[in-house]
């Protein structure tokens, strides 16, 4: 069997663009991939966290990767920070990375941009990423489309290192969905949906309620043509939109301008409003269910004994073939 790493930050509630674009993709993985999915709050730190708020963002995580069909009993998942070889092994993949192909990473360059105090970790942040993946010779990464690059780099940084060394690492593949790998801001359909958005209205989470659905949904910014059509360039609202509700229902983009042929905006959202609410609400019922649950800390206790395993015998040989190894 192959094998899948994927990682998500506890940075803020899932969207729904996380969800259609790698969690969604992850729950299928679990039958044909050897999986391991992380909580990477390491990775969250390199902006500032509220301790309080980054403990109820990763159990809230957790929860809702299980929520969402994440089965324990088939898939390892785990807490970056229990896990101690990823950023001792990240501190390596910071010694094998070149400063100028971090500062050249787009989500660096836009997360840092006009800010005067940015965290290293915020620069370092791709080769931490590097050996999250590494540490499991990971085949596969499922990501949507703004983690490209990072997988990118990560293959250089494998590349590089075994040249340099042994062949110690798999050169892993990013596997990236062809419809659903980047999610608009509904407010902003030229920007990608996001978690840490100051604008609520332009993102729906994954627990949010039917009333603030339907609201997100109703005030989505469209056109003024009223024609339901896909296409991105000059229709990207209804057309993100369409993606959306084609990803919720399995229905082919084209289905769905048949069925909406000659209908208007408000009965198109309508509609769709009604796909999220009754798609989230069985997540959300198994989430409230298990956040509170002992049950939850018990998968993750396991999970990190099970990582725990597979990232020391890799850090061991990669430091075996570095020689920081003394035997
Ligand atoms: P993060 O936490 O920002 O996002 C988690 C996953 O959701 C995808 N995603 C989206 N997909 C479609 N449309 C959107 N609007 C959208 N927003 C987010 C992301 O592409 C990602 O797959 N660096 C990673 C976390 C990470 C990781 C890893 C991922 C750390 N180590 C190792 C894979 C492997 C991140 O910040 O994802």
């Amino acid at each position: 069997m192959k094998t899948v790493f994927s990682g998500i930050q506890p940075s803020g509630v899932l969207t729904i663009g996380n969800y259609l674009g790698a969690m969604k993709h992850f729950v299928s993985l679990q039958s044909d991939y050897n999986c391991f999915f992380c909580i990477v709050n390491q990775h969250a730190i390199t902006v500032p966290q509220e301790k309080k708020t980054l403990k109820e963002n990763t159990r809230s995580l957790a929860a809702l990767y299980l929520a969402s069909g994440i089965d324990p009993a088939r898939s390892t998942l785990f807490v970056q920070s229990e896990v101690p070889a990823h950023t001792q092994l990240g501190w390596i993949m910071q010694c094998i990375a070149y400063i100028g192909e971090l500062e050249r990473m787009t989500q660096f360059k836009d997360k840092s941009e006009g800010k005067e105090a940015v965290s290293a970790g915020l620069l370092t942040y791709p080769p931490l990423m590097a050996a999250d993946i590494l540490l499991y010779a990971a085949d596969y990464v499922p990501v949507g489309e703004d983690q490209k690059q990072h997988i990118e780099l990560t293959r250089d940084l494998a590349e590089r290192f075994n040249k340099r060394f042994h062949d110690v690492f798999t050169i892993p593949e990013a596997m990236i969905p062809k419809v659903g790998a980047r999610i608009m801001s509904l407010q902003n359909p030229l920007k990608k949906m996001s978690k840490s958005d100051e604008n609520q209205k332009g993102f729906i989470s994954m627990l949010d309620t039917e009333k603030q659905i339907t609201k997100k949904i109703k005030s989505a910014q469209t056109d003024s043509e009223n024609k339901i059509a896909y296409d991105p360039k000059n229709k990207p609202g209804v057309s993100n939109l369409l993606s959306i509700y084609s990803l919720f229902t399995n229905q082919s983009i084209e289905e769905l301008e048949r069925k909406y042929d000659g209908t208007g905006y408000g009965a198109f959202k309508d509609d769709l409003a009604e796909v999220v609410v009754s798609s989230l609400k069985p997540i959300q019922e198994r989430y409230y269910n298990l956040i509170e649950s002992t049950e939850l800390d018990k998968i993750l206790d396991d999970g990190a004994e099970k990582a725990n395993e597979v990232a020391n015998s890799m850090l061991k040989k990669v430091e075996k073939a570095m020689g920081l190894h003394r035997s």
